[in-house]
């Protein structure tokens, strides 16, 4: 596999004088790759009809003379204002009702016919036009499905969508909706498809069957909006098709909408996602406030790499400060070189950063880039370089190595416990990557899988933490797994419907363990446990003649079931985890790890790549368990003192 860097370029915002020269520095810089295009609507039709395609056509040719490829992106998440004033009702419509306005970016609703069409046409026109250009070498469709919180709408748009998608659901068997959604209770049956509205704007909350369906439903529309482009490129190019996703969006099916492209991408922005998605204490923000947390950007890269069904890129990579956290620091000198490394280490065939040059003008103007305002270069520009010149010493491995470790993740349970939290500070997402956590602190190779996978032979360990449901082919694969499986807590306690089934979940495959009860718990409170460990936030009480591999010290089970498949009664904090994954590691004899916070692994089948850690005194390749040691050596870390060297 070949690995290239890139960058996002805006031939737009810039005089066409300087391009040339622009692009000239790009190939002297090594990128491979220009992402253009995504948002210029305005430009390209700026008004219905008008097609201004001379410039865009010079821009591909002036970055192609340099020996650039082109990453060409429909304009679809910008609307221009004519637009609006053609399909005034294409907004989408907040919960509290209210149209979001025009005047920043994703300002559409995705079940809206109209704009649907709209973008039909650009998109035929664009992939007519430059569907065959060799230059245009990859496709970007639309950009960030879901950021600015845009996949929910409650437009009527939305509504006679969500109708229409009912009755196809329930095969317009009214009944059998009621029945499915209990709706008996508190007098809410239909006589009709056409009464349901969508779930905002009710005096206390919803039913949750009811808001389950309509967030299947608004990812479905999601998958249908992505499909219709898709459609469209693909008899006009032979381009790979790709989409860049956005970090912890869980409010579409993001497995869904990759199964239709050729490549997922995502926007990798550590610093910024530290300050503003991640739950964790001060200290530990403080302590990675220029290097990013250690293992989100890992957890996107694993996660997409699934999505992708093996092939994603970085698609946009944090250069520097950017504008949008509640602070902005800037990252540590070498964190634009360690982070590019870190995503190649986890299989990424491209690393592109955002953006060329900072722009002087409009809402990112602190925004950090390659190159500063003035086209002088920015940090990150010397570092993009250093990482070309790396790459190409780098042998041509065939990616990352095989994992050894999977992580069942799917986004129906995120939708499910954002409706049903039952805990203040419950989240699917938040559990599923406090495991994640675990298993990278134990220094294993971790797939991302979706809950659809039906071979775990290959896995040594697997969790499946959090999930709505289990169905009927993920029991066999679980009970399939190549060592050990752990499930839960919360898992299979579901219908897809959102009832309690009867009887009790999660009947796991030669399990007699069932749960008959749940708690949430309150911060500083938790469940002490036999190993000194204790759950938090979550714990299931179970009842049956599992083996009780773990007990709570209130006699309950934590870990029932000494087999392959095995249930886990509680959400343990970290350190929990540690003991527990500790546990099952050593009894199936594998390498364990316990890994320093803040030091990481990854293995590629040629290297072991650590970032983010510092080794000052050691310059690759160093060899280190059959494997090349790449070390990105990060000159000012608090988190590691230069000269500090981490033995296995
Ligand atoms: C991404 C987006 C880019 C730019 C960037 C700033 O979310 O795709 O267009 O806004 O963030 O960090």
């Amino acid at each position: 596999m070949k690995r290239s860097l890139g960058v996002c370029y805006y031939p737009e915002h810039w005089p066409e004088a300087i391009w040339a020269e622009d692009a000239a520095r790009m190939a002297e810089t090594g990128l491979t790759w220009v992402r253009i295009g995504e948002f210029a609507w305005s430009r390209l039709e700026p008004r219905r009809g008008e097609f201004h395609w001379d410039w865009l056509d010079r821009a591909i040719d002036t970055l192609a003379a340099a020996g650039l490829k082109v990453v060409l992106g429909t304009p679809t998440a910008t609307p221009p204002r004519w637009m609006l004033d053609r399909h005034p009702d294409m907004l989408a419509v907040d919960a509290e009702g209210r149209p979001r306005g025009f005047g920043s970016r994703r300002h559409y609703c995705f079940s809206h016919f109209g704009y649907r069409t709209e973008c039909a046409r650009i998109v035929e026109k664009l992939g007519n036009r430059y569907g065959r250009n060799p230059h245009v070498a990859a496709w970007q469709i639309d950009n960030e499905y879901g950021c600015h919180d845009t996949v929910l709408s409650y437009s009527e748009a939305a509504l006679h969508g969500f109708r229409k998608w009912l009755h196809a659901r329930y095969k317009g068997d009214i009944g059998a909706l009621n029945r499915a959604w209990g709706n008996v209770f508190w007098s809410m049956d239909y006589a009709d498809f056409d009464d349901i509205g969508l779930p905002n704007l009710t005096v206390t909350e919803p039913n949750p069957s009811h808001v389950m369906d309509s967030r299947r439903f608004a990812s479905d529309e999601v998958v249908v909006f992505n499909q219709i482009q898709v459609d469209l490129l693909r008899s006009r190019t032979d381009a790979p098709l790709l989409h860049n996703y956005m970090g912890r969006i869980t409010e579409f099916d993001h497995y869904a909408v990759g199964a239709d492209l050729d490549i997922a991408t995502w926007d990798s922005y550590p610093i910024g996602f530290l300050s503003d998605r991640l739950e964790a204490t001060p200290e530990h923000k403080a302590r990675f406030l220029r290097q990013g947390d250690p293992d989100f950007q890992a957890f996107h890269h694993d996660l997409y790499r699934g999505v992708g069904r093996g092939r994603w890129w970085v698609m946009e990579q944090q250069p520097g400060p950017v504008n949008w956290a509640p602070w902005n620091p800037a990252p540590l000198p070498g964190m634009a070189r360690l982070w590019a490394h870190e995503a190649f280490a986890h299989g990424a065939e491209a690393v592109c950063y955002f953006r060329w040059r900072q722009a002087p003008f409009a809402q990112e103007q602190n925004h950090a880039g390659l190159l500063r305002p003035d086209s002088a270069p920015a940090p990150a520009l010397g570092e993009a370089a250093e990482v070309a010149r790396e790459l190409a010493q780098l042998p041509e491995g065939a990616g990352c190595a095989p994992a050894e470790a999977a992580l069942v993740f799917d986004y129906e349970s995120a939708w499910a416990w954002d409706t049903q939290p039952q805990g203040a500070d419950f989240s699917a997402f938040r559990l599923a990557f406090s495991a994640y956590r675990a298993l990278r602190r134990a220094g294993l190779n971790i797939d991302i899988l979706p809950p659809d996978a039906s071979d775990l032979s290959a896995y040594k360990v697997v969790l499946a933490p959090g999930l709505f449901t289990l169905s009927d082919p993920l029991r066999a694969a679980l009970a399939g797994v190549g060592g050990v499986a752990l499930v839960g807590p919360r898992s299979g306690l579901r219908t897809p419907n959102f009832a309690i089934p009867v009887p009790l979940g999660p009947r796991l495959a030669g399990l007699d363990a069932t749960v008959v009860l749940s708690e949430s718990l309150p911060p500083g409170v938790s469940v002490p446990l036999a190993n000194g460990g204790r759950f938090v936030h979550w714990r299931d009480v179970i009842e049956g003649d599992a083996e009780v591999r773990l007990a709570a010290t209130d006699g309950h089970p934590a870990i029932a079931g000494g087999g392959s498949v095995r249930l886990l009664a509680g959400w343990p904090d970290d350190a929990t985890w540690d003991l527990i994954l500790g546990d099952v590691l050593a009894e199936l004899e594998m390498d364990h790890l316990n890994l320093p916070d803040g030091l990481r692994l990854r293995d590629t089948e040629t290297h072991r790549v650590l970032p983010p850690l510092l080794l000052a005194d050691c310059t690759p390749p160093t060899h280190y368990q059959n494997r090349l040691l790449l070390a990105i050596h990060i000159p000012q870390s608090p988190t590691f003192p230069v000269g500090t060297r981490y033995d296995h």
